[in-house]
């Protein structure tokens, strides 16, 4: 078992780096097993991404890790219903389910489980089929939508058995009442509570588009709840559908640890998704805390210099401090990202140290914590090395920007020419506290 561990993390370093894939296989494996994750499965990855889909779990599988995969089949249904000549009647996005919508929809819904499990068997993985017992339901609103279930609990025992001999718990959205009748359940509210009761690390949600999109349609990397959510839906060009899924998932990671993340991607970027710190799609976690401190104990400080000397991989000067004239520290509460303000020339604040762990920045933190720097601070500069790997990132940020030799001097809110050029000698002639420089 070492063996093939090795042999796959260095498969998996080919995505990033060997560490990077490490860290997260021994993150997620020291999870308890039928906690590691909720997979969602779109009706439309079910049709056009099963292949792809089946051996990216049972990669997984083979690492070790046992997703549970819940599944909806609703483009299948519509098909079958277009087919049937039963027409299709939907009541705040709730499929209206009558008894002949039932008398359709309950063997596609069959025939999606099977056609995961028998993909996921095909490549030597073994997976259990559940398409009854976990969702405890009542009729949501019988005249109106028929036989859509509100889900009343869920019965996690089903899952854990088949996690507990090996397989790959198979989902569907069924539910039933507790006298036999089954119903429809809609399969985001579904998702919702199984991810309630299970509690997973990580809620993956494999769709077609592989993540969230902006406005350029390029897939938006990290959302942060707290960050990010109140602009973001406020954008107009966040359509409906898209405002609807981002107050599920808000409202899903509400209820659960803040280390929970949510990733939204596609099969063929899943395994790329999880074990590395950029990952591919879109990671939406909670969010943290950012703290403005003007008082910086003893403790905080060592924090920010065990920080700063593992993301930079070099040592500080032991007096690096002294001399500084210290405004201020914004360090996120999980310690993983920090920015260190100091009084520059004239009053100017200047952003002595920004740094985020890489793993952090996988998650946005690091756009975060600028942000939340940006609102504070209407006015700043700084210096960053022309080789900086986000030397480009500085530029887009910068309102003005000089180099003089290997250094870069940033500037936001000033476009005085006389303070600018106070400001630039000012950043040049600083110390950067680092050994050897
Ligand atoms: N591999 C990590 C995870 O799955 C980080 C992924 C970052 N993904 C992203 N789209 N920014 O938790």
């Amino acid at each position: 078992m070492a063996e093939v561990r090795q042999t796959v993390i260095e498969l998996l370093g080919q995505l990033g780096s060997n560490r990077e894939a490490r860290q997260y296989l021994k993150q997620f494996a020291r999870i308890e097993e039928s906690r590691f994750a909720v997979v969602k499965v779109g009706g439309a990855v079910l049709r056009d991404d099963l292949e792809e889909m089946a051996a990216a779990l049972a990669f997984l599988h083979r690492l070790g890790l046992t997703p549970i995969v819940l599944h909806g089949a609703g483009p299948q249904l519509d098909e079958a219903m277009a087919e049937a000549g039963v027409p299709i009647e939907k009541h705040d996005g709730l499929r209206v389910t009558t008894e002949a919508v039932m008398a359709v929809a309950r063997p596609v819904i069959y025939k999606a489980n099977a056609a995961i499990v028998d993909a996921l068997e095909a490549r030597g993985v073994r997976a259990r089929g559940i398409q009854h017992g976990v969702f405890n339901a009542h009729l949501a609103d019988p005249e109106k939508l028929g036989l859509v279930g509100e889900i009343d609990s869920v019965e996690l025992d089903p899952v854990r058995s088949a996690v507990r001999s090996g397989s790959l718990p198979v989902v569907a959205c069924l539910g039933e009442s507790s006298g036999g009748q089954v119903m429809n359940i809609n399969a985001d509210i579904a998702a919702r509570e199984l991810v309630w009761a299970v509690r997973p690390h990580k809620i993956i949600f494999l769709t077609g588009t592989g993540g969230l999109l902006d406005q350029n349609g390029r897939i938006i990397s990290a959302i942060s709840i707290s960050g990010d959510y109140e602009q973001l839906i406020a954008q107009d060009w966040v359509h409906s559908g898209m405002q609807l899924k981002l107050a599920q998932i808000k409202d899903m990671l509400e209820r659960l640890p803040s280390e929970t993340s949510v990733s939204i991607t596609s099969a063929a970027k899943l395994t790329r998704e999880l074990f590395t710190h950029t990952g591919a799609g879109t990671l939406i976690r909670k969010g943290e805390r950012i703290d403005w401190l003007t008082e910086i104990g003893s403790e905080q400080w060592q924090s920010l210099e065990r920080l700063l000397e593992a993301s930079f991989g070099r040592e500080l000067e032991p007096g690096w401090r002294q001399g500084r004239d210290v405004a201020g520290l914004l360090l996120a509460e999980s310690g993983r990202a920090a920015a260190l303000i100091v009084n520059g020339a004239g009053g100017m604040p200047y952003l002595d140290k920004f740094v985020v762990t890489p793993e952090a920045r996988g998650e946005g933190l690091g756009a975060a914590l600028w942000q939340v720097m940006r609102a504070r601070f209407p006015r700043i500069y700084w210096r960053a090395r022309a080789s900086n790997p986000i030397a480009g990132w500085y530029l887009q940020q910068a309102h003005a920007s000089f180099r003089r030799g290997e250094w870069i001097v940033h500037v936001i809110g000033t476009e005085d020419f006389d303070q600018l050029a106070v400001l630039v000698n000012d950043a040049r002639s600083r110390t950067s506290g680092w050994q050897g420089e």
